[in-house]
């Protein structure tokens, strides 16, 4: 039987090892298995491979090794970030802004909060995924303590201004962090030039293993322990430490910063293809996110009267893998909160599918993926109660 192509487009939910960070992490595994806080070489060693990866990380944002501390990702860092500098700094108040369109790992640290007895302003979009402005400024107040906005949304690809964010926060002596697990490798951040006081980050999402993150904390910002115990990550963060995972984020991160400009230039090209094809080839489809503010792997299409899970069922069949909304909301039929917290109605939220590229992604994949689309749709369409009730979509 001839084997199945596979074409990988859900790159926003986890992206494939590179080879090279794969390569260090057995050497890690092989050979250097001591214990870190072990003080015979084995230990030493390993200990080394640490800082090595933490020295890699700060480079990659403009930090200090010393302001790097390594979690098990970035739902891990979210939670730490927000609750941990909220509980610390509530002396000075008890109000925190985020946005609506925030990854669920901030919004439900922020419901905690408010459980605790914090106040959370939920900052609204404009239709193409822009965090408003002016509603920040609106919001803060003498009991502001923390902002958290995302430096890039995670499913329609919206990058967000944070130097004018973190400018304000600045100017009010609010905490600003950024949750920039999609804009790592895909916009150049540096928390110094930026003025970003804690930093979320993702070993999975820019070519690294899974279940390893990092938060950066700039020096001075208060912030609760995370796990009480040993003196790992200098006791905030205590527990023996996932050595080789911790080396393949620093060697992934290492290599995607230093190519930025080169792999933005390649999804571009990607991006464009695909949407060109697309839109020759299927009618009646539109764009989600903003047009030019934008990360360039992600593609989020609404293809009006036919469902989103639908599709993905039947490109899954053919070995093409994609995604409706955020990975972590699949499972759940529930239309997106950010498409619609973009003022979209359900249909448009239920018929949108993410296309998410990554650097090896080529021009064939996308040929061989809208060939098997167009049929998709078109088969999807002309069974569709909706499209039959309105009676007008095209197919
Ligand atoms: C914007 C954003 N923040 C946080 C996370 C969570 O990261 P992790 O999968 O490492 O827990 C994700 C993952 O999808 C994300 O897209």
């Amino acid at each position: 039987m001839e084997k199945q192509k596979v074409v990988y487009l859900d790159n926003a939910a986890t992206t494939q090892l590179s080879t090279e960070a794969y390569k260090e992490m057995l050497e890690a595994y092989n050979s250097v298995y001591g214990n870190a806080s072990a003080l015979y070489k084995l230990g030493r060693d390993a200990d080394e491979l640490l800082a090595k990866a933490r020295q890699r990380v700060a480079k990659a944002i403009g930090a200090s090794p010393s302001e790097i501390f390594f979690t098990s990702g970035g739902t891990e860092a979210n939670n730490w970030a927000i609750k941990g500098i909220a509980r610390a700094n509530r002396d000075k108040g008890n109000h925190i802004i985020t946005s609506v369109i925030e990854h669920p790992s901030v919004l439900e640290s922020c419901k905690a909060l408010e459980r605790e007895g914090f106040k959370v302003t939920y900052i609204p979009v404009d239709e193409f995924g822009v965090i408003k402005y002016s509603e920040i400024v609106k919001a803060i107040g003498p009991d502001t303590i923390l902002i958290s906005i995302m430096s890039a949304n995670n499913e329609v690809g919206t990058i967000q201004p944070i130097k004018a964010i973190a400018e304000l926060a600045k100017a009010n002596k609010v905490i600003f962090h950024t949750d920039a697990v999609q804009a790592i490798g895909a916009i150049d951040i540096n928390v110094k030039d930026i003025g970003i006081d804690a930093l979320s980050l993702s070993g999975h999402k820019f070519y690294g293993p899974k279940g390893v993150g990092a938060l950066y904390v700039k020096k001075g910002v208060k912030i609760d322990n995370l796990i009480d115990g040993g003196k790992q990550e200098r006791g905030k963060r205590a527990g023996t430490e996932n050595v080789p995972a911790i080396v393949g984020m620093g060697k992934a991160i290492e290599e995607i910063t230093e190519n930025i400009e080169e792999n933005n230039k390649q999804l571009r090209s990607i991006r464009r293809y695909f949407l060109k094809q697309i839109s020759d080839l299927i009618h009646n489809i539109s764009l989600n996110g903003h047009p030019t503010q934008r990360l360039q792997n992600n593609a989020s299409v609404a293809f009006e009267g036919a469902e989103g899970e639908a599709i993905l069922m039947m490109l899954d069949r053919e070995g093409i893998y994609v995604s409706t909304g955020s990975a972590c909301a699949s499972g759940s039929l529930e239309p997106s909160h950010v498409l619609l917290a973009m003022g979209k109605d359900i249909e448009t939220a239920a018929s949108t599918v993410r296309f998410t590229f990554s650097k090896f992604t080529t021009k064939e994949d996308i040929d061989y993926v809208v060939a098997k689309l167009k049929k998709i749709v078109k088969k999807l369409r002309s069974i569709s109660a909706i499209r039959i009730y309105k009676n007008k979509v095209e197919i």
